[in-house]
């Protein structure tokens, strides 16, 4: 696992095992799990019941290594006679999860994305109950300084970390007045060791199920998953239609209590309002996902969604833009036009800059991709093409710079209309955008969180 990932599965378990805590549930459906980092995590160091889905076999393999390696790795590392006290610091830290152990810079001073921090990055991007949110999530956090006596388990001490950032009607009093607040009589208490003994023992399975499924709005959870218990979902850089989706099936099915969903690769959602001519075999769309913007017919089209993808804060620190390969790029599109009469494809180039050693090499590789004669175009005629455009390099540079600029506003509204269309549903008690990673170190740092109103609430 590298730095990036390691920092993302550390700070996004953290939330998930606090969602999870709120709504008392222990299981959770990591969708496109990939090779398992977050799933593996979550089950064993918060020890929750995780299936992780993927729709790549070679996935799902990698993922069922991984977890054999980790399980034997665990219980070797238990049965270490001479490390006792050692298990115990560690089962607190579990930090032989994350292999890159860099990751401990990331989070040293606190348990949780700070709920202040995010305070902010809820008023700037909720919609129209945004004001109304902040002033319930300010309540709820007065309210529960009154409630709370000082000596607070650290468990109860992690629930209301969290439960800061949430508004009254998200949570279960009855929860909260057991987990947080209650005084116990010595004979609770003494039931209670014993039910926290049995439930140890029964948590300490570590269990962790890589699945192999391509998951659409019209995935019935039940054939992947037979004994489906009350969960939350989670999804860490869903590519695509997979977030949308995501939440689609959160607010389709009750026993789905809190969802937790980054996503990425915008370039990859599809677009209803895209090609309005172009026959239609698709039902359900990546965007727009709210009545809001449907009305509208809003779209972006592929462009707009590459921009989306960018790294502002990376580029701000001078990561991030790969000037000159967007230079090569641009000037084969001139050599497509001009030598090969060719304006639009529906083929991509994909990665052979890297792979090539100049320029003409990059041309003939990329012609020869998007099976092109590459003999037709010599490479006198291909040098002269870079040497006439390299004095416009810089030009490219601006026109890249101001795409940077405006990918925030691209992503927010991708994520706006997210946001919108779980506000658009009855039956859900909170739902905000969570600032989760560093931008630098994870560009795609956005969750969008909800939780489900429970179930004896009326409304
Ligand atoms: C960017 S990767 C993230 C993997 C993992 N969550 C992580 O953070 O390491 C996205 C994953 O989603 C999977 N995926 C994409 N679309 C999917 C779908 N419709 N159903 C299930 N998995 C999907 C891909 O195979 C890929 O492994």
């Amino acid at each position: 696992m590298n730095d990036k990932k390691s920092h993302e599965v550390l700070v996004m378990s953290q939330l998930v095992q606090s969602i999870a805590n709120v709504c008392g549930v222990k299981e959770v459906i990591d969708l496109g799990a990939g090779k398992g980092y977050l799933s593996s995590y979550l089950s064993m160091k918060y020890n929750l019941k995780v299936y992780g889905i993927d729709s790549s076999d070679t996935n799902t393999d990698g993922a069922n290594r991984r977890n054999r390696k980790l399980k034997k790795f665990w219980k070797a590392y238990k049965e270490d006679a001479k490390g006792a006290s050692k298990i115990q610091e560690s089962a607190q830290n579990n930090d032989y999860l994350l292999p890159n152990y860099s990751c401990q810079e990331v989070i040293t001073d606190r348990e949780f994305p700070n709920p202040k921090s995010c305070f902010p990055k809820l008023e700037e991007l909720s919609v129209s109950h945004g004001v109304e949110s902040i002033n319930v999530l300010s309540e709820w956090k007065s309210g529960q300084e009154s409630l709370c006596s000082t000596s607070q388990s650290a468990e109860s001490d992690k629930t209301s970390a969290f439960l800061n950032i949430l508004p009254a009607d998200a949570v279960e009093e009855k929860t909260l007045s057991e987990s947080i607040c209650k005084s116990l009589s010595e004979q609770e208490k003494e039931q209670r060791k014993i039910e926290n003994i049995r439930m140890k023992e029964q948590r300490c399975s570590h269990v962790y199920l890589p699945l192999t499924c391509k998951i659409t709005e019209e995935t019935d959870l039940n054939d992947i998953i037979e004994d489906l218990e009350e969960s939350i979902m989670v999804g860490l850089h869903t590519c695509g239609d997979l977030a949308p989706n995501t939440l689609r099936i959160f607010t389709a099915r009750s026993e789905i209590k809190a969802v937790c969903s980054v996503g990425c690769c915008y370039h990859l959602l599809s677009e209803e309002f895209e090609s309005p001519t172009e026959e239609r075999t698709v039902t359900t769309w990546g965007f727009p996902m709210s009545m809001h913007l449907k009305e509208t017919s809003w779209f972006f089209g592929r462009n707009a969604r590459m921009s989306a993808c960018l790294a502002l804060e990376r580029v701000a620190v001078g990561q991030g833009l790969a000037t000159e390969s967007l230079f090569y790029r641009a000037v084969l599109q001139v050599i497509l036009k001009d030598c090969f009469g060719i304006t639009q494809s529906g083929k991509r180039v994909g990665k052979i800059f890297s792979k090539s050693g100049n320029f003409t090499d990059y041309v003939r590789k990329s012609l020869k991709k998007l099976g092109h004669d590459d003999s037709k175009i010599s490479d006198k005629n291909i040098t002269a093409y870079y040497e006439k455009y390299k004095p416009r390099q810089n030009e490219l540079e601006a026109f890249n710079m101001l795409k940077v600029l405006l990918a925030p506003c691209i992503e927010a509204l991708i994520l706006l209309d997210r946001l919108h269309y779980l506000k658009e549903q009855n039956n859900l008690a909170w739902s905000g955008l969570v600032k989760l990673f560093d931008p630098v170190k994870s560009p795609r740092c956005y969750s969008v969180v909800s939780m489900k109103k429970p179930k004896d609430t009326i409304y």
